[in-house]
């Protein structure tokens, strides 16, 4: 099968297809025809092999086996079952995350049915279904688990035009928060049409100028810090931020002294979430953004556009014709 793979840690050039033996599933794994996946920014940290810290799991000097082919998210059909397999069938359709394991910028991919895999939601593409796994279930994530987000709240998004803050705000609108989004003004139109209340450019506005005004200051890019964006929360409220080391201890510290908080956290465990999602997509009540759509022959392109670290929501990449996929 093809399949694209890394032997070094580098820029976007390391990455090569390749011909290699697809995978066979094990008893409690599902056997996936990937139709689609996406490149996240969250990739584009492992592919370069950063941070430093993250090689104990990547590979120190070189990636691992298990990690030199990218893709976190994917959609497509199930082909085979192993014996035990009961909540999947050959021909259904799935949309999911593959975790550390990445994998799924291949033909194939073998996932445990007890992993973060679900039936895909029905009339959008395989595309469309691949964007909308990894961005939205770490945006509900983090306002629900995190930090409770409900009718009232006034929550603020910072990078609100990305893959988690186009989501994360449209998530914070239907939980009834009044929402501020934080995006350069060539994305003020598009978070305007998601939901918007207020919107703030962050190249001629600085929202961490605000005092007491955000009960969750949502820093989905973690382009700020505690530090800057503390006067502007409200005296309980609490800072989100998606990555930083350091934010643990300093998190471990506010709860500590009560007041305005810092919660981390880690989206992992996506099965719930995608059940969710699937419905608030099936029902039209949540949007999914495709920024570019890039032919699997194309993946170094798809990886130096990412890499800007401006795409405005998502990116796909099309494995099974290399061209976007008609609604199935
Ligand atoms: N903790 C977890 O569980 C978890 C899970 C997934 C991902 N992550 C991390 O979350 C981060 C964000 O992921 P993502 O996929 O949402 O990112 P993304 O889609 O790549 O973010 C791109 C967006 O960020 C905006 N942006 C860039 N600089 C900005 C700034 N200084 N202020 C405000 N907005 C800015 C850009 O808008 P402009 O073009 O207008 O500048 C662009 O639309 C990644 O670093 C990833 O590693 C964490």
């Amino acid at each position: 099968m093809k399949a694209v793979v890394h032997n070094s840690f580098g820029p976007p050039e390391v990455l090569t297809i390749v011909d290699v033996e697809p995978p066979t599933p094990r008893a409690d794994e599902v056997l996936i025809k990937v139709h689609a996946t996406t490149v996240t920014a969250a990739e584009i940290l492992m592919r370069r092999g950063r941070p430093l810290w993250g090689r104990s799991v990547l590979g120190v000097t070189r990636p691992r086996k298990k990690v030199r082919t990218p893709g976190l998210e994917l959609a497509g059909e199930v082909v085979t079952v192993g014996a035990s397999v009961r909540r999947f069938a050959p021909g259904d359709q799935v949309f999911g995350f593959t975790g550390i394991g990445v994998g799924a910028c291949a033909e194939y991919k073998c996932m445990p049915e007890s992993a973060s895999l679900e039936h895909k939601p029905v009339d959008i593409t395989y595309e469309d279904a691949a964007a909308a796994v990894d961005g939205a279930s770490t945006a509900l994530y983090f306002l629900r688990e995190r930090a409770d987000v409900g009718k009232g709240h006034h929550v603020l998004i910072n990078g609100a035009s990305g893959s988690i803050g186009t989501y994360a705000l449209q998530l914070a609108k239907l939980f009834g928060a009044e929402v501020t989004a934080v995006c350069s003004s060539r994305n003020a139109e598009l978070v305007t049409e998601l939901g918007a209340d207020h919107v703030i450019d962050y190249t001629v506005d600085d929202f961490t100028t605000r005092r007491n005004t955000y009960d969750v200051v949502f820093d989905t890019v973690t382009a700020s810090t505690y530090r800057k964006c503390r006067r502007a929360l409200t005296p309980t409220g609490c800072y989100l931020p998606t990555k930083g080391l350091w934010n643990w201890p300093i998190a471990g510290w506010t709860v500590l002294r009560g007041g305005r908080t810092v919660r981390p956290g880690m989206s992992v465990e996506k099965r719930a979430s995608l059940a969710f999602l699937k419905e608030l997509i099936e029902s039209g009540q949540l949007r999914i953004i495709v920024d570019r759509n890039y032919p699997i022959d194309d993946i170094v392109e798809a990886h130096r556009y990412v890499e800007t670290g401006h795409k405005r929501g998502n990116v796909t990449v099309s494995v099974v014709s290399g061209v976007r996929q008609a609604l199935s």
